[in-house]
């Protein structure tokens, strides 16, 4: 089973390359002996990035600053991948924002950033290293949206409007680059802990909370969402097309669990799970700390 993925030697690119999901999906596709573009906004941080996993996992890794929503420097790091790859087989759409806001009260140049970045950045990176996968006859898009693309996650403003339109823009691309050999998919990560979301743990009673509404009970780590992005910018995922993988450890699914319960809804749940002697909570602070971590 070594090698499963087969992904040696591919060149893939990441944008968001310094984020936390971002970090993690180049060590993996590194670990996998793939060759790495990393993409972001601080050109010395991107670079040092680049030499560090090329020193560590023998790779061949470049880092290239570029601002997704600059179709220039979109252009020229696609050139520049070409140049030294001579290929591009992979892209990850990893570069995103978030600012909060009620509906009422989102000030228009908010709504237009988060846009631009998260949906407008997607489709400029998409086209640029799309092209040249359509020339090459073959190539792997994942982007990354998020289950709030299906469920509005909500004083966050334009936010899920973005990744509601990175899902159908995957599906477009899947449409239309099908034929070429080309295919586009989705991972929706909920609930994982990474800087964009840092602020929101800061606080155990948000970790406590929020774990008891998921079904593995626990907040997401960034190899989660790396592990799907691997299956899906592999070609063991080679018959799927246009499609998401949710990886929210069964969140998605708990609408059943918010509906009241004798004794309570979270209190029947939790004492329901003790009785059977499922220890999921550590001690009486009761935040949360799954038994396999
Ligand atoms: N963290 C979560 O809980 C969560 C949940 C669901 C979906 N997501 C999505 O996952 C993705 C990664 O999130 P993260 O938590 O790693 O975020 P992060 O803030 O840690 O990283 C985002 C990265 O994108 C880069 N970036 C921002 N604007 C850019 C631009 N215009 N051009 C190029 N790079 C740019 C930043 O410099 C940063 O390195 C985002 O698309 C986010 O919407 C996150």
């Amino acid at each position: 089973m070594s090698n499963w993925l087969k992904l040696e030697g591919d060149v893939c690119a990441v944008t968001g390359a310094l984020g936390g999901m971002g970090v993690e999906i180049c060590r993996e596709f590194a670990r996998n002996g793939a060759n790495v573009v990393l993409l972001d906004l601080d050109e010395e941080k991107v670079k040092a990035a680049a030499a560090d996993l090329a020193a560590e996992f023998g790779i061949h890794a470049e880092g290239c600053k570029m601002n997704a929503t600059d179709e220039a420097e979109v252009q020229a790091a696609v050139d520049a991948t070409i140049a030294n790859f001579g290929r591009v087989d992979v892209l990850v759409n990893t570069a995103g924002i978030l600012r909060f806001a009620a509906m009422e009260d989102l000030p228009l140049s908010d709504w237009e950033q988060v846009l631009n970045v998260n949906l407008t950045g997607y489709f400029i990176t998409s086209q640029r290293f799309g092209r040249e996968m359509i020339k090459a006859g073959q190539g792997r898009l994942v982007h990354i949206s998020t289950v709030a693309s299906h469920s509005p996650e909500t004083f966050s403003g334009v936010y899920s409007s973005t990744k509601a339109g990175v899902n159908m823009m995957s599906k477009m691309l899947a449409a239309e680059w099908g034929p070429y050999g080309v295919r586009s998919n989705c991972v929706e990560p909920c609930f994982v802990k990474t800087p964009m979301s840092a602020s929101f743990y800061a606080d155990p009673e948000v970790e406590k909370s929020r774990s008891r509404l998921i079904a593995t009970r626990r907040i997401g780590e960034v190899s989660d969402i790396a592990n799907a992005v691997m299956f899906l910018a592999s070609k063991r995922s080679d018959f799927t097309t246009g499609d998401a993988i949710k990886v929210d450890g069964g969140f998605s699914n708990m609408m059943g669990d918010l509906t009241a319960k004798p004794g309570g809804r979270r209190a029947y749940a939790d004492n329901y799970l003790k009785n059977k002697g499922v220890e999921l909570w550590s001690d009486e602070s009761g935040v949360a700390k799954p038994t396999d971590q």
